[in-house]
C-alpha cells in the first residue's frame, strides 16, 4: 500500500516581476535571465507569509480532490524559507486550517518535495494515515541577496499542494545525498552568544551556480534511468518527466543527454521562476487542471538542491 493522488492546488502570490523590474535594483537584463535561466517572470510576495501561501495551495488542492480539511490524518510542509523555525509551516498550515491532526516539515531544499512523498508513503504503508496533505510553500525572496544577480533572477515565492489518498501510484524512488555546504549555503543568523566566537555569514542564499547546475544535470539523467531500469520500463512507457524548476537550461541539458525532446518535460520556469519545494506540485496542479494527465499515466518527478540532494520518483497518476 502506498497512495494515489486525489487532488492538487497552487498559489502564487499576485505582485508579478519581470526581468526589467528587477534591472533596476542590479545589473541584469532580459535577454541574459531568458537565455541563461528561462524566467520571463515570477511571483513576489507583497504581505504574504510563507504559512500563508502554503495554506492557499492547501485549499486550493483539498477543493480539487473533494476531501475535506477534517478527513486529513497528517499534514506534511517543506520550506526554506517559513518566517519562524518554530512552529513550523506545516503546524502553521494546520492551524490555519482549524484542524488539529499531525503535522510534520522535512527538510530538504529543492528536492523536498519528493522527500514529502517518500515520509507519506512510510505513514500509508504504516496504515497510520488514510489522507495526507502535502505542502511546499516559499517565500524565496526574504532569503535572497538582493545585490547578487547570480542568484535574484533564478528564485521566486509561491506554493504546492497534493492531497494524497490510500493507493499503489508511488511505485519507485531513488535519493542521494551529498552532504556539505560549499555548494548552496543558505545560513541562519548566528546569534548574539557572548560565548560564541563564529563569524556571520548573510543569512542568504549562497550558490556555486555552475556545480549546481552540473550536479541537477546529473541527477536528472542517472536518476531517471536508474528508476526505469529497476522497473523494466523505457521513457517511451512516461507520459510526461516533471522536473524541479530550476533553470530552464538544466532541463534543455538535461533532454539532450537523455535523448528525448523537449515536449517529454513539463516546463513552466518562464512564468513562475524557481520556487524551490513548490516548484513540482505547482507544475502538477497547471498540468491536472489543463487536463494533461489521465488515470495511468506514469510521471518521473526529478528533483535537486541544496544539501546537496537529489530525489526521483516514478508516480502513476
Ligand atoms: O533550485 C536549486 C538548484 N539551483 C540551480 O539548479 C541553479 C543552477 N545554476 C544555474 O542555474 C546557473 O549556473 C546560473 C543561472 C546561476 C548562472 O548561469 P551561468 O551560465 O552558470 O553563469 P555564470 O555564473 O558562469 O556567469 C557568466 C557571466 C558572468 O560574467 P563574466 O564573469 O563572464 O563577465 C556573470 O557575472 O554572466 C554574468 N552574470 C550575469 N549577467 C547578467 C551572472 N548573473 C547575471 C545576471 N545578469 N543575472
Amino acid at each position: 500500500m502506498s497512495f494515489s493522488v486525489l487532488g492538487t492546488g497552487m498559489y502564487v502570490p499576485p505582485n508579478i516581476v519581470t526581468n526589467d523590474d528587477i534591472s533596476k535594483f542590479v545589473d541584469t537584463n532580459d535577454e541574459w535571465v531568458m537565455q541563461r535561466v528561462g524566467v520571463k517572470q515570477r511571483h513576489f510576495s507583497i504581505n504574504e507569509t510563507t504559512d500563508e501561501m502554503g495554506y492557499k495551495a492547501a485549499l486550493a488542492a483539498l477543493e480539487n480532490s473533494g476531501v475535506k480539511a477534517e478527513e486529513i490524518d497528517l499534514i506534511l510542509a517543506a520550506s526554506i524559507s517559513g518566517e519562524s523555525i518554530s512552529p513550523s509551516v506545516s503546524c502553521m498550515i494546520q492551524n490555519r486550517l482549524g484542524v488539529s491532526c499531525m503535522t510534520m516539515d522535512v527538510s530538504a531544499a529543492c528536492a523536498a518535495f519528493v522527500f514529502l512523498l517518500e515520509t507519506a508513503a512510510g505513514f500509508f504503508a504504516r496504515g497510520k494515515a488514510k489522507k495526507v496533505l502535502i505542502v511546499g510553500a516559499e517565500r524565496l525572496s526574504r532569503i535572497l541577496d538582493w545585490e547578487d544577480r547570480g542568484t535574484c533572477v533564478i528564485f521566486a515565492d509561491g506554493a504546492g499542494a497534493v492531497v494524497l489518498g490510500e493507493g499503489d501510484s508511488y511505485i519507485d524512488s531513488i535519493f542521494d545525498v551529498r552532504g556539505g555546504s560549499d555548494v548552496i549555503d543558505i545560513p541562519q543568523d548566528i546569534g548574539k552568544s557572548p560565548f560564541y566566537e563564529g563569524t556571520q555569514k548573510k543569512p542568504f542564499i549562497h550558490m556555486a551556480g555552475q556545480e549546481t547546475f552540473k550536479f541537477a544535470v546529473n541527477a536528472i539523467c542517472h536518476d531517471t534511468t536508474k528508476i526505469l531500469e529497476r522497473q523494466g520500463l523505457s521513457f517511451e512507457d512516461i507520459q510526461y518527466i516533471v522536473p524541479h524548476q530550476a533553470n530552464k537550461r538544466i532541463i534543455d541539458f538535461a533532454s539532450v543527454k537523455l535523448k528525448l525532446p523537449q515536449e517529454k518535460f513539463y516546463v513552466n520556469i518562464e512564468r513562475y521562476g524557481n520556487t524551490s519545494s513548490a516548484s513540482i506540485p505547482i507544475a502538477l496542479d497547471e498540468m491536472n487542471r489543463k487536463g494533461m494527465l489521465h488515470k495511468g499515466d506514469l510521471l518521473l518527478l526529478p528533483a535537486f538542491g541544496g544539501g546537496l540532494a537529489s530525489a526521483t520518483c516514478l508516480l502513476k497518476w
